[in-house]
């Protein structure tokens, strides 16, 4: 892919530079995104069955499992060249704030050291009950394992339909959107928010919107520049543009 002059000019003098990722980055790594038509996890199960703290409530053991089910498959998962580039251009763009909405945690296995997750981390748990990161539990076979502290249930900790963003990566994003003088947004359907505001929110601050997908969304009219393609053969090749000497 060539990329337009203005667009490589843009990041070669940007001062600051935040990126957007979504489920669309660890797709090459084989992770099922969630709009997909065919293969999205969205297509298959109903958020309001398995991501809601109604759902847990109601049907605890069937959620614990389904993320179990999704656990194993990141964790069998590898970074793809999407990452690995991301996490280069930590090292290489001054000023560079990586935000995610995916909670695969293939960022920081690919090498990137500052990742701001605004939907949480699926290795990790937390209580339900206490809202606190639980690191050890007795593995008694029941499902889902209980708090060892309150004996509440625990859950993954992520963020679920109806719930609230991390307040502070939540922060952090939307100070590093308003700030940067370049935002790429990629690999998300820029339909859930708060997330899909941080383009709009760099946009509103002068900065230049680069989308990086395959697909239309509702960003790509507004969006500086579109680069329309998978991330993992775009943002190599931007990266390699972007440094050339
Ligand atoms: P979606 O599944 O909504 O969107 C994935 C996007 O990735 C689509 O726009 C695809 O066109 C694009 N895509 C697919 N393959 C790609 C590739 N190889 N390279 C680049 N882009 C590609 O996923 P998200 O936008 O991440 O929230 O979804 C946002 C949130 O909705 C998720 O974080 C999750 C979900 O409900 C929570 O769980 C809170």
């Amino acid at each position: 892919m060539t990329f337009p002059e203005p667009l490589l000019r843009a990041l070669r003098n940007a001062r600051k530079v935040a990126a957007l990722t979504g489920a669309g980055v660890s797709a090459e790594s084989g992770v099922p995104t969630f709009r997909n038509a065919q293969t999205g996890l969205w297509a298959q199960f109903k958020p309001e069955e398995l991501a809601t703290p109604g759902a847990f409530l109601k049907n605890p053991r069937l959620v614990w499992e389904w993320y179990e089910w999704r656990r194993q498959l990141v964790q069998n998962a590898k970074p793809n060249p999407a990452h690995f580039a991301l996490a280069e251009m930590e090292n290489k763009f001054p000023g560079f704030t990586l935000i995610t909405q995916n909670v695969d945690g293939l960022h920081q296995r690919a090498g990137s050291r500052k990742v701001i997750e605004i939907h949480g981390n699926i290795t990790r748990t937390k209580c339900f009950q206490e809202d606190t990161v639980v690191t050890q539990w007795n593995e008694t076979g029941e499902v889902p394992p209980k708090c060892p502290r309150c004996g509440g249930l625990l859950r993954p900790d992520v963020v679920w339909f109806e719930e609230a963003l991390p307040e502070i990566p939540t922060e952090a994003a939307f100070a590093a959107s308003r700030d940067c003088d370049v935002f790429l947004c990629i690999g998300t359907s820029a339909v859930v928010y708060p997330a899909a505001s941080l383009p709009l929110e760099a946009l509103q601050h002068q900065a230049t919107v680069i989308e990086i997908n395959p697909e239309v969304t509702p960003l790509t009219s507004r969006a500086s520049y579109v680069l329309n393609g998978p991330a993992g053969e775009i943002l190599p090749g931007l990266l390699t543009e972007v440094t050339r000497a």
